[in-house]
């Protein structure tokens, strides 16, 4: 069970880090954008973020934005000591590779967050295949089926969007259960595999078990798109494995009014 911080603000992640209940954060373009804008620095139109097709002077501006954002990331990740998920704002083929080889370079503080389509698997096998294994969030799943693509990717986190769901009246939690219990049965069978393959190939154990180990690190649940405590205290319930939140929701965790009574009067 862990919370992470759903923020892109320094001044966030230097204040829940000092209390040790943050145990990774996740950012988005908008959390980026906002973030860059209170500190003012300027904010860009995620539109002009596509560089398919566009000039060699708004590349170029795209990349320098995009490194900017990596840099940040890396602050944060450097003030929390865990790693920090960041997601590109345009998701053709081209600017998901660009954005990934810069998350690979940044491999041991960063996350590489996409959206489950066709570019973004694509875009992580090319990165996989070329450059080398990077840690995945496979970001707006909103139901079992996008996970159940997310785990043959092989991707390290698997992002249900509760709010949003409910916002339409779907049950994130079911879909928190029974993604949860696929992972579950996936991880049993790998485990026996693993098991009844090593002991007939003793002589290849060590290259199986890395092999196995980076294409199937165990896949974890986070729920994202929180909204309120009780989406915390249902999330855990159902079987995710982190709940990221944003600052606010963390601060009412700590809030009970016969806390604050007691205070005063013990
Ligand atoms: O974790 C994803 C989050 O930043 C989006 O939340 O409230 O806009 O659905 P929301």
């Amino acid at each position: 069970m862990k919370l992470f911080l759903d923020s892109a603000e320094i001044e966030e992640a230097k204040l829940f880090s000092k209390f040790g209940v943050i145990k990774g954060v996740t950012t988005n373009p908008k959390l980026m954008s906002d973030s860059f804008g209170k500190i003012g620095k300027q904010t860009t139109n995620q539109s002009n973020y596509d560089i398919s097709g566009t000039s060699k002077d708004a590349k170029s501006s795209v990349e320098e934005r995009y490194s900017e954002e990596i840099n940040h990331a890396i602050e944060i990740s450097k003030i929390t000591g865990t790693k920090v998920s960041v997601q590109p704002s345009s998701y053709d083929y081209e600017s998901i590779v660009g954005f990934g080889k810069l998350v690979f370079k940044n491999r041991n503080n960063l996350i590489l967050k996409v959206p489950p389509t066709f570019e973004s698997f694509e875009a992580v096998r090319y990165i996989r295949k070329n450059l080398g294994f990077i840690d995945v969030n496979l970001t707006l799943c909103f139901s079992v089926n996008q996970a159940i693509l997310g785990m043959q990717l092989g991707v390290q986190y698997i992002s249900i969007f509760v709010g949003r769901l409910e916002d339409q009246n779907e049950n994130p939690f079911e879909i928190i259960e029974t993604v949860k219990c696929l992972i579950e049965s996936q991880q049993l069978e790998e485990y026996g595999y693993m098991n009844s393959y090593i002991s007939e190939n003793k002589e290849q154990e060590c290259s199986l078990d890395k092999s196995i180990a980076l294409e199937h690190k165990n896949t974890e649940i986070i729920a994202a798109s929180i909204r309120s405590s009780r989406h915390v205290r249902e999330s855990f319930k159902s079987g995710a494995d982190i709940v990221t939140t944003p600052g606010k929701i963390i601060r009412e965790l700590f809030n009970h009014n016969l806390t604050d009574k007691a205070i005063k009067s013990i």
